[in-house]
């Protein structure tokens, strides 16, 4: 056994398995607590975690406008990347709404945010016997709603 003692191999040999398990015991508590944190952001409401993925500032305008949407009736008519369960095609898909200059089938300029929100708030008042019904929007909702289609390039 003295031996043993004053061989350094089996020495340095010990020392390093030791300091291997450290290693694992502290890597495995990151992983756990990885998991645990990712856990608790999925299992919080379906809009939050959309909202995570899309990169919106929590709690910022479109963050709300996406928000509001999934409360009101947007998604029984249209399809809309980023609100779950919108994807109805009674309306026109408003993916990719940003980008175009014309909206209505033609009957309205988008020229950016103030001609969607006046169409959101008005719609038949732009374009008198279209089908998208006025939907009561307040002047702050229809603003936090149009930060969100902004974003819908
Ligand atoms: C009852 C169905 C219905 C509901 C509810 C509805 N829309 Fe629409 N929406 C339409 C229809 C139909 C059009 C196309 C109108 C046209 O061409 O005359 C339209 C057009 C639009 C457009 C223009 C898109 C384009 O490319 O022409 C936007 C933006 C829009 N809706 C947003 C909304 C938002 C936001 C809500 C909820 C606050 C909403 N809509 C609720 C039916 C609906």
């Amino acid at each position: 056994m003295p031996y043993l003692h004053r061989n350094p191999s089996c020495e340095s040999r010990s020392s390093s398995r030791s300091k291997g398990t450290v290693t694992a015991v502290v890597g495995s508590l990151a992983v756990g607590l990885a998991l645990v944190m990712m856990n608790s952001a999925f299992s919080s409401d379906r809009t939050e975690v959309m909202v995570a993925a899309s990169e919106f500032a929590p709690g910022g305008q479109a963050a709300e406008g996406a928000r509001i949407i999934a409360s009101k009736p947007c998604g029984a008519c249209h399809t809309i990347p980023g609100v779950p369960g919108a994807q109805a095609t009674i309306g026109p898909n408003l993916a990719g709404v940003a980008s175009r200059t014309k909206i209505a089938g033609g009957a309205v300029d988008n020229r950016g945010p103030n001609d969607l929100k006046a169409w959101i708030m008005n719609p038949g008042g732009l374009k008198p016997g279209t089908a998208m019904p006025n939907l009561g929007l307040s002047d702050d909702e229809a603003t936090k709603i149009v930060a969100f289609l902004v974003t819908l390039k």
